[in-house]
């Protein structure tokens, strides 16, 4: 070998190895030889909070607001019926100042002869939504007063048109419930519900309801499918419900109990909901919770999509962004039985008092419920207080049973330090972190759990979203940067998912014409609903997660996140598959050389999703829905490794069959 020949060989060799430097961006290294930890289930979840007209406008999809007359103004969603020459008179009559029922109120409604239909309008959720030809139960409970009534009739009406209706007749003296059917024949969210009396005479009535026949199971007093199907589609490991501050209360005395939502719907006391006026900006005053949408209904509803359900219960302290109430030391005793009767009626059998409470709802079966928050977003010695009596007295009960604690409203700082230290003294099973800050933020973070202690509480990510504007603020929007920043963070989630066991977006949704906070992660009006671009994320992982951690090097090192590339692997036992989830934050494509460690892989057809926009502040809308969506495409795979274009801006899932 001349001189010459050498020096032109080490030339050649210098520039294909700068060459491979500029066409790889990085080598991914999968350990697929060297499998990890395996991932909870639990991992992807949802939060559920009545919040946005999450519940009632909602899930639950009753169509007449304030159906009771229980709001503290009874007529509020109601106004008398202005059709010409109205004669008649109107009166809310109120059995709880004798009686302390929950459903006291009713109306009373009394017409003179020669009455040509007087009665009331039901303006439902800011309107209400008919789907043309779609069947719609209207049900009301009544009874005669005196005279000679003949009827009441129902109108669904859009504007000044009559959509359908029916009537309901044959009152006595005893209060009975009434049934009959009605079908638009146009489609509208904007429509409102007319209840005449006709004859001469007097009637009460109460608990009116215009509910759809299509509920999700075709179940009476069901939720609304569209929105249970998005859900069901995400394939959740969890349900949190139900909330979220709601669970707190401004005061005391308006948090969420449990026991006054199950039962029949005459058994379920009203309150206010605390987001009513939370945000001068967007006050709600017309949102009151009805418990249609009640305890056992969000255990059914974790049961229908596959998730565990994960109730969150006061400890004896109300929102600490409002009064900051608390209940004395000493008297907290109501409060843990309220969690101890909770698990009898999710686990007992049906001898036992919440037990057959279940049962006579109609799931004789236990829920299996294996874990439950104690307070929300708390924070200070106050909650480590309450905190501690009530894992004792639970744990002493049910010794199983994993409680979920808080480590406050924010990622870090003072009163995050404070509870983390707190917890792991006492040795807490779970630890409830929440996160509401800039996309920035998420793609920094990324690598947060990397070094988090291996041992001692697990970390639940229970509430976290990307705000594009601030916290909380009513400018925030869904948009691909704050969904493609949640997707870089989330590859740390699942890399570290041997101490983050669990995690969801908050709020889950929002009502187009009737929220407090933005960003959500569902967006419906009273008829239709999308998935923002941040749900195919949430969903993307979920439905991808691998049942087995793979580690990852990042040429040759454990740190992630160079070069704006972000990603994570795992290994889904049941179909032998390696997922590899890469996230690409930058404006140029990247080549990446992925290398399967170990992988059987000798050829085949993999898949690839790839959810991608170059547009950073496009959003899905009722409109678009799909317009950020993910697509499809075949992946061929005839090695152990390979190369891959990582689109700019793009999340992808690579599905590779071995
Ligand atoms: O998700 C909205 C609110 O944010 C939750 O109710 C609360 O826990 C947090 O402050």
């Amino acid at each position: 070998m001349t001189k010459l020949f050498l020096k032109r060989w080490a030339l050649l060799v210098a520039v294909a190895l700068f060459q491979t430097q500029l066409v790889f961006a990085q080598t991914l290294t999968v350990q697929v030889n060297n499998p990890g930890a395996p991932i909870p289930k639990t991992l992807f979840g949802l939060f559920f909070e009545d919040i946005n007209f999450g519940a009632d406008g909602g899930l639950y999809p009753e169509r007449i607001k304030n159906r009771s007359f229980e709001f503290p103004n009874p007529m509020m969603g109601w106004k008398q019926l202005d059709r010409g020459d109205p004669k008649g008179q109107l009166y809310i009559f109120d059995q709880g100042s004798i009686t302390d029922t929950p459903n006291s109120h009713y109306l009373r409604i009394k017409t003179p002869a020669g009455n040509k239909g007087f009665g009331i309008v039901n303006e439902g959720f800011r309107g209400i939504g008919v789907e043309k030809g779609a069947e719609y139960k209207f049900s009301v409970r009544a009874r005669k007063v005196d005279g000679s009534p003949t009827a009441v009739r129902v109108e669904v009406e859009d504007g000044q048109k009559i959509l359908d209706e029916t009537e309901v007749s044959g009152f006595t003296n005893v209060w009975k419930t009434y049934t009959a059917s009605l079908r638009a024949n146009e489609t509208t969210n904007k429509a409102r519900l007319n209840v005449l009396l006709e004859g001469a005479g007097t009637v009460d009535i109460d608990l009116v309801s215009l509910y759809p026949k299509d509920t999700w199971q075709n179940r009476p007093n069901g939720l609304r499918t569209d929105l249970v199907k998005l859900l069901k589609e995400m394939k959740p490991g969890f349900l949190r419900f139900p909330g979220g501050c709601i669970v707190e209360g401004r005061t005391l005395d308006q948090r969420y109990q449990w026991k006054t939502t199950v039962g029949d719907l005459d058994e379920r006391r009203l309150i206010i909901n605390r987001w009513n006026t939370e945000f001068n900006w967007r006050l709600t005053p017309d949102y009151y919770q009805s418990f249609g949408l009640g305890y056992y209904e969000y255990f059914l509803l974790s049961e229908d999509i596959g998730a565990e359900p994960l109730p969150i219960m006061n400890c004896g302290m109300a929102c600490q962004f409002n009064s900051s109430e608390l209940a004395p030391l000493e008297d907290l005793d109501h409060y843990i039985q309220d969690a101890i009767d909770l698990i009898e009626f999710a686990n007992a059998p049906v001898n036992t008092k919440w037990g057959r409470k279940r049962a006579e709802m109609g799931h004789p079966k236990p829920f299996n419920l294996k874990m439950i928050g104690v307070g929300n977003e708390q924070w200070g010695p106050q909650y480590v207080e309450r905190y501690e009596v009530f894992a004792r007295a639970i744990k002493q009960k049910y010794p199983n049973i994993a409680l979920v604690s808080s480590a406050g409203p924010s990622p870090d700082g003072e009163r995050f330090d404070f509870l983390w230290a707190k917890m792991r003294e006492l040795n807490a099973d779970l630890i409830d972190e929440h996160y509401y800050m800039a996309p920035k933020w998420f793609r920094d973070n990324a690598s947060r759990y990397d070094n988090y202690p291996r041992t001692g509480p697990k970390v639940f990510a229970g509430e976290y979203a990307a705000q594009s504007v601030g916290i909380a603020s009513p400018d925030n929007r869904n948009t691909w940067e704050c969904a493609m920043s949640e997707a870089a963070f989330i590859t740390g989630l699942e890399r570290n998912s041997d101490v983050v066991r669990m995690s969801s977006y908050a709020p889950l949704f929002g009502h187009v014409d009737a929220w407090q906070w933005t960003p959500n992660m569902i967006w419906f009006d009273n008829l239709r609903s999308y998935g923002t671009p941040n749900y195919y994320v949430q969903k993307m992982f979920s439905v991808n997660r691998g049942t087995r951690r793979l580690p990852l090097l990042v040429d040759g090192s454990t740190k992630n996140g160079q070069q704006e590339l972000y990603s994570s692997a795992s290994l889904d036992e049941a179909t032998g598959e390696i997922i590899v989830k890469v996230v690409n934050t930058s404006s140029a494509t990247k080549d990446v050389r992925i290398a399967l460690a170990g992988a059987k892989t000798a050829g085949g057809t993999g898949r690839a999703f790839v959810l991608r926009c170059e547009d950073m502040k496009a959003e899905n809308s009722l409109d678009h829905p799909t317009k950020v969506s993910p697509l499809e495409q075949p992946l061929p795979v005839s090695t152990g490794e390979f190369s891959y274009k990582f689109l700019p801006h793009s999340f992808t899932v690579l599905r590779i069959p071995n």
